[in-house]
């Protein structure tokens, strides 16, 4: 053992690794655990929106909502499919035999939005979005998008409703 080995005390001797390398070492760790976290939430950010649209794309079947005689023209009830509490629905009485049903939460920051029959517009009481009750398109306000909308089917006078319809696209709310 050399002169200089015996003034290195023995713990320095196990763990030969100078203070400026071990920062250096951690710090590119450090850049390794940040680019992956990075890279982690940019792929869930495409991957979310991209399952949300296939889950949407899914048939639901027939899922009963209700009777017609639960609602007064220019009323409105929310619910939910198969007790997912994540997605509450609306469904709005428009007129004696016009039935619609969006989701209700805002596209612009996920709001409950409300049916206006006074005034015919579905609302959104955080930023002042309005969308058209008739087929869910953005009157005015930040909303990006249409309230995605449900086909509804009247059976007698049982209320279902089945798969998503195209944005904003026209319908008599009888499916
Ligand atoms: S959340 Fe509805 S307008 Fe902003």
């Amino acid at each position: 053992m050399s002169e200089d080995n015996k003034k290195i005390p023995a713990w320095k001797a196990d763990f030969p690794i100078k203070k400026r390398e071990a920062a250096y070492v951690s710090r590119k760790e450090f850049i390794k655990l940040i680019t992956f976290f990075s890279g982690t939430l940019a792929l869930a950010n495409v991957a979310i929106p991209v399952f949300n649209h296939f889950k949407k794309e899914e048939k639901l079947g027939e899922y009963f909502v209700g009777l017609t005689t639960d609602l007064n023209v220019g009323g409105m009830r929310t619910f939910y499919i198969n007790e997912d509490h994540r997605n509450p629905y609306m469904l709005i009485r428009l007129a004696e035999d016009k039935w619609k049903v969006f989701e209700q939460k805002c596209t612009h920051l996920s709001c409950s939005v409300l049916y206006n029959h006074d005034e015919k517009v579905i609302e959104c009481p955080c930023h002042h979005g309005f969308f058209n009750p008739d087929d869910g398109s953005v009157i005015q306000g930040p909303p990006p998008r249409p309230l995605p909308q449900l086909t509804v089917v009247i059976k007698e006078d049982k209320i279902f409703v089945t798969d998503f319809i195209k944005e904003a696209k026209e319908t008599n709310g009888h499916g």
